[in-house]
């Protein structure tokens, strides 16, 4: 919004991190693209630190191509359109100030509809509250990636920001329930299933 103000989510990083942590295990080479997250690094990775969903579509396109791409990521759908280059002050005068917004790029939908050199399987993830199996479902055509990990954030369930997950993976042949699990097992689970199909 301006020097000191940033418009940011719930959202630590830790299911992201666990999947590369999970990918490095499994003997990959991975390029960790990371916003601002609470969460730890993953460790053994190529590590690319962004603070912009603008500034994050280009790492991203730099450092493909890759067999695999995972998004994790709970990038902002919307920034400030013209952010302050100093503080914004209060006039005394009680008047609000009004903050425009503009879309920012989508970078699953980007890289899932690359005409060329597009990653061999393109994971994304889908942060619902409510009809979760049908907008995840959707979602995965409208953006055009391989596999869409579905997940409820609703505040009852603790799990932006918590240590567990719950979630549904689609995928053109249907949708697989698994079980409430540690974001780290559910990484691990992924990332098996992404070495099946990588032939990792
Ligand atoms: N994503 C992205 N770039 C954006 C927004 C989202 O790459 N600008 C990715 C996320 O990393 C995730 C997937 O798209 O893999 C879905 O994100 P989600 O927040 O669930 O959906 P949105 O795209 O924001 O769609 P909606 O607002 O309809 O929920």
């Amino acid at each position: 919004i301006d020097p000191v103000r940033y418009i940011a989510d719930r959202s630590s990083g830790a299911q992201g991190s666990a999947i590369a942590q999970a990918l490095v295990g499994l003997g990959a080479r991975v390029t960790f693209i990371s916003g601002p997250a609470s969460a730890p690094m993953p460790e053994g990775v190529d590590l690319v630190r962004v603070e912009t969903a603008a500034e994050m579509l280009t790492a991203v396109q730099r450092n493909l191509p890759a067999d695999g791409a995972v998004f994790a990521a709970a990038v902002a759908d919307w920034r400030v359109a013209s952010a302050s280059d100093s503080k914004i002050k209060k006039d005394g005068s009680g008047a609000l100030p009004v903050l425009e917004f503009a879309e920012n790029p989508d970078i699953l939908a980007t890289v899932s509809q690359m005409k060329e050199g597009r990653p061999g399987l393109v994971v994304g993830f889908a942060a619902e509250t409510d009809h979760v199996l049908d907008h995840a479902t959707a979602k995965r055509l409208r953006k055009g990636c391989d596999w869409i990990v579905a997940n409820d954030v609703s505040p009852e369930t603790g799990i932006m920001g918590g240590s567990e997950n719950d979630v549904t993976l689609i995928s053109e042949t249907g949708a697989e329930d698994w079980p409430r699990m540690g974001k780290q097992a559910v990484a691990d689970r992924l990332a098996a299933k992404m070495a099946e199909v990588l032939g990792g």
